[in-house]
């Protein structure tokens, strides 16, 4: 109940250890992932005709929905595109039968995505509704559906279906993989292990990260901007971070591919702003680290999150909060938390009203 909790938000992202369990019951066996729902496109022989994959999103969905592609680029041998659902149809993308149409909507009611839906519809392209409300328009106009199960959610702020929909895109770009064809099928084993551990990953992570979370943002909360960097997957994390922290605690966050910097940003980084560096994705450490130490070089207060085990990071940061070391394509879902919390302590401590933030509405019903 809301009792334990001040706020919706917190209760929800609270909650995630159990959405994501809920989420993943019964999606993976040991022959692989197992998801029903699709059955009726792949009996239709759509999907064998597939040439490229197209997502499409608005806010937070389009920010799950961009990692999703992420991961699909590593797995699939197809393009795959993502698009705002504001977007999608003023930029006339390429669209036929061949086109597999993604829509990610928690509300499943967002006019935006609806419209964009219609768009595909019109070419003919199979389409693939992740949401988290049943019956909701966007369920009932795709031709199949797979729901996130994270519950109701009441706060404006996306939190648990967001860690959701995510967990649903990694089991839907196995699943793709294994139906159409993948790269290489030898990281997919070591994936699924870590997957069937997702919730507990999220327990540890959120047991790890508030505290440490409360007492930074009773630091920062009077900060009017901050950056935060990543590269990889921790990139398209950095955008969600903002925007939560846009959304609920009225921050000024901007987020920026940590190699882009240089390229004019680091203009604005002064001696104290505030700098999150997103550092999940061991591949492209060294180069995030010389990133820092650019950031560093103009006196920016630097934390970073990184995984436990990292020596790395913490010779280069101010401040160090580590989260549970899993799979690259997961840590996105467990980094997006200690970012929910930030977002959630600095709004209270600024005293807004963090489950209804001005000028926002939980579902957008017009363009
Ligand atoms: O219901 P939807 O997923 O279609 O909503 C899309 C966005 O409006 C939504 O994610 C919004 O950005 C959130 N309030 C962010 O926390």
């Amino acid at each position: 109940s809301l009792q334990e909790f001040e706020h919706y938000m917190l209760k929800e992202i609270t909650e995630q250890t159990k959405s994501v369990e809920d989420t993943l019951a019964g999606r993976i066996s040991e022959k692989g992932i197992v998801l029903p729902e699709l059955d009726p496109l792949l009996l239709a022989g759509s999907l064998s005709k597939i040439t490229r994959v197209h997502i499409i999103a608005s806010g937070t969905s389009y920010h799950s929905g961009s990692i999703g592609k992420k991961v699909m680029d590593q797995l699939l041998n197809i393009p795959v595109e993502t698009s705002y659902s504001s977007e999608f149809q003023y930029d006339h993308p390429p669209l036929d039968e061949q086109t597999l149409i993604i829509v990610l909507s928690q509300s499943g009611e967002t006019a935006d995505t609806l419209s964009a839906l219609r768009e595909a519809k019109r070419f003919q392209s199979p389409i693939i509704a992740i949401t988290n409300t049943p019956g909701s328009t966007v369920s009932r106009k795709a031709d199949s559906t797979v729901y996130t199960k994270a519950g109701p959610e009441l706060a404006v702020a996306t939190t648990k279906s967001y860690t959701c929909q995510i967990t649903v895109l990694i089991m839907l770009a196995i699943w793709l993989a294994e139906k159409l064809g993948s790269r290489d099928l030898h990281p997919l084993p070591e994936l699924m292990t870590e997957l069937k551990r997702l919730p507990e990953y999220v327990d540890s992570t959120l047991i790890m990260t508030q505290d440490a979370i409360d007492q930074f943002a009773q630091v920062t909360y009077d900060q009017e901007h901050l950056f935060l960097i990543g590269r990889g997957l921790d990139y398209v994390l950095a955008l969600e971070g903002a925007l939560k922290l846009q959304e609920v605690a009225y921050i000024h966050a901007d987020a920026y591919a940590a190699g882009e910097l240089k390229h004019g940003t680091m203009a604005l980084i002064t001696p104290g702003v505030p700098v999150i560096a997103l550092a999940t994705q061991n591949q492209v450490m060294d180069k995030l680290i010389s990133n820092i130490k650019e950031v560093k070089a103009r006196d920016a207060f630097v934390v970073g999150i990184t995984t436990i085990g990292d020596e790395l990071l913490s010779e280069v940061v101010d401040q160090v909060l580590y989260i549970p070391n899993s799979h690259p394509f997961l840590m996105p879902i467990l980094a997006a938390i200690p970012l929910q919390l930030l977002a959630y302590y600095s709004g209270t401590v600024r005293g807004h009203d963090v489950d209804r933030p001005r000028n926002l509405a939980k579902s957008l019903t017009v363009e």
